[in-house]
């Protein structure tokens, strides 16, 4: 009787740990795998190291500071001059508010610092080439995030490619190499 009574308290416990194993797994993976909208791109591994292609500054409503990040096959086309971009490349943007540095402008007694600060809603965007998978938005497939990885919505993701056009002639890829 004792036994038996010991017996089910444990698989209670062992129930209840499987279930909270679960649950953690579910969320740790939930939160830098939900795929954005249309083309169900998730956030590629190890993005942040990848190499720089260049970096630019926006002005108006966004006023942000951004790096643009090549994966190998990225990179090493953009070296070797190649165009179209090869099956495999992806080209990250990441962004962060351009705010003035009052640490560094003290060392230089006047307003000429501006440096990354927090991330906007626009933080992470990839551009990824499958010309068979996306062979309707020219062979690129488009995904936004924000800092926790949440991907932006379908109307926002369907405004990407037609923006991209202009850039035809590059294989719609605007940022150009910063030797
Ligand atoms: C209003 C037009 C416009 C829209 C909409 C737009 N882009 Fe861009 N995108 C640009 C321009 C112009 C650049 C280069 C300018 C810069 O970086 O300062 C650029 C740069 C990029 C880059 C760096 C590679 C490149 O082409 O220079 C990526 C990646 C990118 N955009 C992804 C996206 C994604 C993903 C979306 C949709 C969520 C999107 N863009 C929507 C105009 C647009």
């Amino acid at each position: 009787m004792r036994r038996a009574k010991l017996g089910s308290f444990v698989m209670v416990l062992t129930a209840i740990a499987a279930g909270i194993m679960v649950c953690m797994a579910f969320a740790a993976g939930a939160a830098d795998e939900e795929a954005a909208p249309i083309f169900g791109i998730t956030i590629p591994p190890g993005y942040r190291d990848w190499k720089l292609i260049s970096v630019a500054h926006e002005e108006g409503k966004l006023n942000d500071l951004r790096a643009i990040l090549g994966n190998e096959v990225g990179i090493k086309a953009y070296r070797d001059g190649k165009l179209p971009f090869p099956e495999g490349t992806i080209i990250a943007r990441l962004a962060w508010k351009y705010v003035a540095s009052e640490e560094n402008n003290k060392v230089f007694g006047r307003n000429q610092s501006f440096v990354p600060g927090p991330a906007p809603e626009w933080y992470l965007q990839f551009m990824v080439k499958d010309s068979r998978k996306y062979a309707a938005t020219g062979g690129w497939g488009f995904a936004q995030f924000n800092k926790e990885g949440k991907p932006a919505d379908e109307a926002l993701h369907k405004s990407c490619f037609p923006c991209h056009e202009p850039a035809k002639a590059r294989d719609f890829v605007f940022t150009r190499y910063a030797p």
